[in-house]
């Protein structure tokens, strides 16, 4: 048989097997270091009482026949599609409808099954953020949408907007027009956000080029400031030229668990190869009908339970109990000395490296950290070529743990002064 060689164009190593790589090789020469993992955004606390106690429910319904669940509706069951518009869209004012919400096993599965139903090889020019989280660009890679890799890391045929602390974090629009734009925010990996103007221009700038927005909101729920929208929908136009995703990963604390949403609205066109109009609401609906046999029936109450009176404040109390984390973890940043960005809406601290010349090298900046102070986190090298210099600390771990890492970063980090 033959093989896809586009698998071949890719970089050695997802970005986190690779980090994981190397903190087994360190804890092995190092068995006593009691290490810390600030890396890959994992929850680590409970799921919340209200979201266990529907689970437990659930696998009760499946014990007797009346109340038993086969295989659901591949869209998600409409109790959930329900809850999810009452709640996450009607109180902002965006007009999506339940039968527009198709829930998923999860928004990473979700951004890179979407590319089933776009045009092949590379009839879509794409835009990406650089930094970016490495799941957009690798599936397109996969594909078959991009080129070979350079030497800096980038993609051929993939359009990259840098975002840098000279732009807030917040991507410049692409200066020539492009089919698809990946937009995340709260950004995964800086922790940006992005004001009701600025997702205006890009709403704006898609329907002018007839362009697609991959609008990836899988962290919302840690959005703070009142002024900032939780979702593309906010923005006027936006159901003509977005898909949105959105997560229970990080709010509920189901990266274990599994459960996410894709909205995809109906008045959301593309075009055939012979240029003719086409809705995308039917070729993702046959797409997950034909691949997809839904996420599981205990699941999905699990999941409905997060709009619960009390599952709302048990979300909301995780959430603030991350963001105090992302709170000590930017007060110790800036007590070292370092630049300190995002944190503030996100779970996630973007920090530039500390050190002469420029600064270390994320990678290198990464086994300082892990050398010195027995903690992990996100080289930024590893989003893209633009995050070189910069490192991701990630707010989900314990109080204890976080402490820890601080006091050790406090107490025996030697470089931020030089
Ligand atoms: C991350 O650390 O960037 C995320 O946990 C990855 C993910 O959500 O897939």
């Amino acid at each position: 048989m033959r093989i896809n060689d586009n698998y071949l164009k890719l970089k050695a190593g997802y970005l986190f097997p690779e980090i994981g790589r190397r903190v087994s090789a360190f804890a092995a020469a190092n068995p006593d270091a009691k290490i810390i993992k600030l890396g890959i955004g994992d929850v680590t606390e409970p799921l919340p009482a209200a979201c266990r106690e529907a689970m437990h429910k659930a696998i009760d319904d499946m014990a007797d026949c009346a109340s038993f669940h086969g295989y659901g509706p591949e869209q998600g069951y409409a109790w959930l599609r329900e809850k999810i518009v009452a709640n996450d869209y009607q109180p902002r004012g965006c007009a999506i409808e339940a039968d527009e919400v198709f829930i998923s096993d999860g928004s990473k599965c979700d951004t890179g099954n979407i590319l089933d139903i776009f045009g092949p090889g590379t009839s879509n020019t794409i835009a990406v953020t650089d930094p970016v989280y490495p799941v957009y660009v690798d599936t397109n890679v996969m594909a078959g949408h991009t080129g070979e890799v350079k030497d800096n890391g980038e993609y051929e045929g993939l359009t990259y907007l840098p975002v840098t602390a000279a732009n807030g974090f917040v991507a410049p629009l692409p200066d020539k027009p492009v089919d698809v734009i990946y937009l995340c925010f709260p950004n995964n990996p800086t922790g940006a956000t992005a004001s009701k103007e600025v997702l205006a221009q890009w709403v704006a700038y898609a329907k002018k080029h007839g362009s697609l927005i991959l609008f990836d909101a899988a962290y919302e729920a840690f959005i703070t400031d009142p002024d900032v929208p939780h979702s593309i929908y906010e923005i006027d136009g936006a159901r003509e030229c977005a898909i949105e995703f959105r997560s229970f990963s990080k709010n509920a604390g189901f990266t274990g668990v599994r459960c996410a949403f894709t909205v995809v609205p109906k008045t959301l066109m593309g075009k055939t190869s012979d240029g003719k109009d086409q809705a995308i609401w039917p070729l993702w609906n046959r797409r997950q009908s034909t691949k997809f046999n839904g996420a599981s029936y205990i699941v999905q109450r699990g999941a409905e339970a997060v709009y619960s009176e009390a599952g709302k404040q048990q979300v909301a109390d995780l959430i603030a109990f991350y963001m105090e984390n992302a709170k000590l973890i930017r007060q110790t940043m800036t007590e070292l000395g370092i630049d300190v960005y995002g944190g503030e809406n996100a779970p996630y601290v973007w920090v530039k490296t500390p050190g002469a010349g420029g600064g270390l090298s994320s990678w290198e900046f990464f086994d300082k950290l892990l050398n010195e102070c027995h903690i992990v986190g996100t080289p930024g090298s590893g989003f893209g070529a633009a995050g070189e210099g910069y490192f991701r600390i990630s707010a989900f771990n314990s109080r204890a743990n976080v402490i820890e890492a601080m006091k050790r970063m406090n107490e025996r980090f030697t470089m931020a002064s030089s």
